[in-house]
């Protein structure tokens, strides 16, 4: 089944605590929380402080973004504060492979990141030692943006070269993600679909958010 990861960077932060709890209770699968420096994007959002905050009031995995420059530098301090997923981007990363093997050394999962611009092609030699892969459908920075839709052909072929080589990663999204889209990205071989607004801002609450994605999804 689908799963499905609300992004708190479309939450009340001055009540982040109920937000996540709402989603739990809604039914999400993840809390998806992301990291950004304001030099590899252009925003600024919260660090392991907040990803600890939000493991006092949840037992859902914390699927953390790492939209930062020399993520290896941070690492164990996330791994600490209680992520259960670290995602790093690709572009960020000269040395990828340590990287990873670091986030795996730490006890937890390690994801790896695409920004809209960098081909699948860039996967191939990582793939096998990461358990998801995170495709950006939008620019990173900001929640609200519209999806990007030349990406649905984007998670198609990342789809297809995971099957092609008998590997199995979680294939995330992450931006513009809404019923509207949500069918369109599983029905190209996304796994987890990560929601800010659509979740957090949606009209009848939290819970109606997330059960519309996974109607969508289905
Ligand atoms: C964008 C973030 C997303 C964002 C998604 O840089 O990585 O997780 O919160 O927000 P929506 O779902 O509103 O596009
Ligand atoms: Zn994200």
């Amino acid at each position: 089944m689908v799963k499905i990861a609300p992004s708190i960077l479309s939450a009340d932060f001055t009540n982040l605590g109920s937000a996540v709890q709402a989603a739990e209770a809604g039914g999400a699968d993840y809390i998806h929380i992301d990291v950004m420096d304001g030099h590899f994007v252009p925003n600024m959002t919260v660090g392991p402080l907040v990803v600890a905050a939000v493991r006092r009031v949840t037992r859902l995995p914390l699927d953390v973004h790492l939209m930062i420059e020399a993520p290896e530098r941070y690492l164990a301090e996330f791994a600490e504060s209680g992520a259960d997923i670290l995602s790093v981007h690709v572009e960020t990363c000269p040395h990828l492979h340590r990287t990873i093997q670091q986030i795996g050394e730490l006890g937890v999962k390690p994801g790896v990141t695409l920004n809209p611009a960098t081909p699948v092609e860039t996967l191939w030699e990582i793939l096998p030692f990461v358990r998801q892969v995170l495709v950006m459908t939008v620019d990173p920075g900001f929640g609200g943006q519209g999806y990007i839709e030349a990406m649905t052909a984007k998670v198609a072929r990342l789809a297809a070269m995971a099957r092609e080589r008998g590997l199995g990663p979680d294939i995330e999204v992450d931006g513009g993600i809404d019923a509207g889209t949500a069918p369109v990205v599983v029905g190209a071989g996304a796994t987890v679909l990560v929601a800010g607004k659509a979740v957090f801002q949606h009209q009848d609450g939290v819970a109606a958010g997330i059960s519309a994605l996974r109607r969508a999804a289905a």
